[in-house]
């Protein structure tokens, strides 16, 4: 094979890796129907490209609303939710699962229930929150989600709505404490100013994908990895983890140092790691690591995520991620499936 014909196939790995990353950031930053109705933005945003003249809106939180929510109204609400729901324990799967206990069970993992990947790609117990986020708009938090409900638009109706699927539980989950309340007003924050400036934020595919065309660059030096994880040495990767251990631990429990612990990372929703303050561009990416995602981070933190504060040159030898990520896919609760 040539090596342009190299370069080309690199160009549109990587190119499909930061598409992958354009709907991560779009599905995250979640956008408020009425508002871009009225500024007249057309056309759907579960396509690869946000359009540029949307005006995404952050969804308000509701943490701070349960405790003085009203369950009873909540559960009028939920007859919307009934059409396709139970909410009794042991309840039947309908066109939806039975959601007695959701509150702190994994997304996508009732049994029986023939989930979409969007759901399973969650990849995390749900939370206040992020039943929020769903449920305020599902195809903008789970583009591909086979909830085909168009959502509740008013925090008060989703934090009634919350307050009712609580009580549905064997033991209710604790309300937010005050940092929770306050981390949610934090991120709101964030996601708000990360709506103001969609455009500028977004990664530039045209840029990177030019690169490989004029020879230079560090998108023509890649090679994926993906195919040689599965017959890599572990004891390898091992090897190669010392250069990471500057900054992070690799232990079950292990404590956040200049980087967050990552065990069980894989699987983890990138910049999710309790107690570690991420930089908006690792938290941005808004979905859970894989081999994939993982590659191309190791390959060039700064590239795959542009602001990211992993200060780490990168591992430019796909041998040697292949080796490191089939070490890594075991330091894990539950290994991954190896790619093939
Ligand atoms: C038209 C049918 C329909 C309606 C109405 C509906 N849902 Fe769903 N819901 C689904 C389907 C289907 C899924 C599975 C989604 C998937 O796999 O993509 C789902 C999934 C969910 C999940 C994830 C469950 C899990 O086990 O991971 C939650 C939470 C949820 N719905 C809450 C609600 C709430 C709250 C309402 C009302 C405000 C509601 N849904 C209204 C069909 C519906
Ligand atoms: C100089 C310190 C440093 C080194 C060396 C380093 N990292 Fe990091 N890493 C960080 C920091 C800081 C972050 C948080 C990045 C952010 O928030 O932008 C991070 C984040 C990550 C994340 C995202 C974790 C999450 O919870 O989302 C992964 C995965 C990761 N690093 C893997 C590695 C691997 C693998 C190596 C070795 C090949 C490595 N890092 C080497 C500092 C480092």
């Amino acid at each position: 094979m040539s090596s342009l014909e190299m370069n080309k196939i690199a160009a549109a790995i990587l190119v499909g890796g930061i598409l992958t990353l354009g709907v991560g950031i779009v599905s995250n930053a979640i956008y408020n129907p009425e508002r871009r109705a009225h500024e007249g933005a057309g056309g759907e945003e579960g396509g690869a490209a946000p359009a540029p003249a949307a005006a995404p809106v952050a969804v308000e939180p509701i943490s701070k609303l349960l405790a003085s929510a009203d369950p009873a109204k909540g559960e009028a609400i939920a007859k919307k939710c009934m059409t396709c729901h139970t909410f009794e324990k042991g309840g039947p799967n309908k066109v939806g699962p039975d959601l007695w206990g959701v509150i702190g069970r994994q997304a996508g993992s009732h049994e029986g229930f023939a989930y979409s990947d969007a759901i399973k790609a969650v990849g995390k117990p749900w939370t206040y929150e992020m039943i929020n986020h769903f449920i305020a708009n599902p195809k903008q938090y789970a583009p591909g989600t086979k909830m085909t409900f168009p959502g509740l638009p008013k925090a008060e109706d989703r934090a009634n709505v919350i307050a009712f699927i609580r009580t549905k539980a064997d033991s209710p989950a604790p309300l937010p404490s005050d940092a929770d309340i306050q981390a949610a007003e934090d991120q709101y924050k964030k996601d708000q100013e990360a709506a103001a400036k969609p455009a500028a934020e977004a990664p530039k595919p045209e840029a990177n994908a030019a690169a490989p065309a004029t020879g230079g660059g560090e998108a023509s030096g890649f090679q994926p990895s993906l195919s040689m994880i599965a017959a890599a040495d572990p004891a390898k990767g091992e090897a190669i983890s010392k250069k990471c251990l500057t900054c992070h631990t690799f232990a079950k429990g292990g404590p956040n140092k200049i980087g967050p612990d990552l065990w069980s990372v894989i699987g983890r929703q990138a910049g999710s790691h309790e107690g570690f303050a991420y930089s908006d561009a690792i938290k941005k990416l808004g979905k859970p690591w894989d081999f994939e995602s993982l590659d191309h981070f190791i390959y060039s933190p700064k590239d795959f995520a542009p602001g990211t504060k992993m200060t780490f040159a990168g591992l430019k030898k796909p041998e040697e991620r292949a080796a490191l990520l089939r070490w890594l896919r075991d330091q894990n609760d539950n290994p991954p499936e190896l790619p093939k």
